[in-house]
C-alpha cells in the first residue's frame, strides 16, 4: 500500500473512532437523563378529577425536562470555562428548584393510590404515637401544616440521626428541607394540586388526599 493510501486509511480510522466516541458519549448522557414516570394509574382516585391529575402530570414532566436541561447546560458551561459567570451561578441556583420539583412530585404521586388506613400494629403508627402522643395528634398537626397560608409542601420527615419525626412546611421546592432527613409522606399544597377540583377549599382537598394515601409506601420509606 502506498504511503498516501496508508495515511488516508489512518485518517478514516481516526474519524470513525471519534464518531464512535461521540455516539457513546451521547448515549451515556441519554442514559443519565431523568425520565418522567407514568402515574396514570392514579386516574380514577376518589376526590381527584382526571383533568386536575393530567395537568399535574404535565407540570411534573416539565420539571423532569428542565432538570435534564439544567444539568446539560451546566455541563456545557463548565466545559466552556464559564463556571465563574453569573449565568452559571443563576442556573446552579435554579437546579435545586427544578430537581426538587421533579423529585417531590414523584414522592407525592408515589404516596397516593392507596385505599386503607395506616396499619395500627405497624412501626409507623407506633412511632407517630410515641412522638405526637397519638396518631390522631400527628394527623391534626400534619393537616394543620398543609393548611397553612401560602403555597408549598407539607412533609413528614424522619431524622435518621435521632429517629425523630418532623411535620415540616416547605415553602419552595428548594428551600426549608431539614438536612439529611428522610421524607416519608409528601403533600403538595401548591394551588395547581387542588384548585381545579376544590377552588379555595384546601381542607377538603387534604381530606381527599388522606383517603388515598398509600400507607405501605410511606411506611416503606422509614429507615
Ligand atoms: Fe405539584
Amino acid at each position: 500500500m502506498s504511503s498516501f493510501h496508508s495515511s488516508q486509511k489512518n485518517f478514516l480510522e481516526s474519524e470513525i473512532f471519534f464518531v464512535m466516541m461521540k455516539l457513546s458519549l451521547i448515549e451515556r448522557r441519554q442514559d443519565m437523563a431523568y425520565t418522567a414516570k407514568d402515574y396514570n394509574n392514579l386516574i380514577g382516585m376518589e376526590g381527584f378529577g382526571e383533568t386536575l391529575l393530567k395537568n399535574h402530570f404535565t407540570l411534573y414532566q416539565g420539571y423532569v425536562t428542565n432538570t435534564n436541561k439544567s444539568f446539560d447546560t451546566l455541563s456545557e458551561m463548565a466545559k466552556g470555562g464559564r463556571i465563574g459567570t453569573t449565568e452559571y451561578a443563576e442556573l446552579k441556583r435554579r437546579l435545586g428548584w427544578e430537581f426538587n420539583g421533579m423529585r417531590l412530585h414523584e414522592f407525592y404521586f408515589e404516596n397516593l393510590g392507596g385505599k386503607g388506613a395506616l396499619n395500627k400494629s405497624g412501626k409507623l403508627w407506633k412511632k407517630l404515637a410515641e412522638e405526637f402522643g397519638s396518631y390522631e395528634n400527628w394527623e391534626a398537626d400534619f393537616k394543620g401544616v398543609g393548611a397553612m397560608r401560602g403555597i408549598g409542601w407539607a412533609i413528614l420527615y424522619q431524622d435518621p440521626v435521632s429517629g425523630k419525626l418532623i411535620n415540616q412546611w416547605v415553602n419552595e421546592h428548594d428551600v426549608g428541607h431539614p438536612a439529611g432527613c428522610n421524607p416519608l409522606l409528601i403533600l403538595d399544597v401548591f394551588e395547581h394540586a387542588f384548585m381545579i377540583d376544590y377552588g379555595l377549599k384546601r381542607a377538603d382537598y387534604i381530606a381527599a388526599f388522606f383517603k388515598n394515601i398509600k400507607w405501605e409506601a410511606v411506611e416503606g420509606r422509614m429507615k
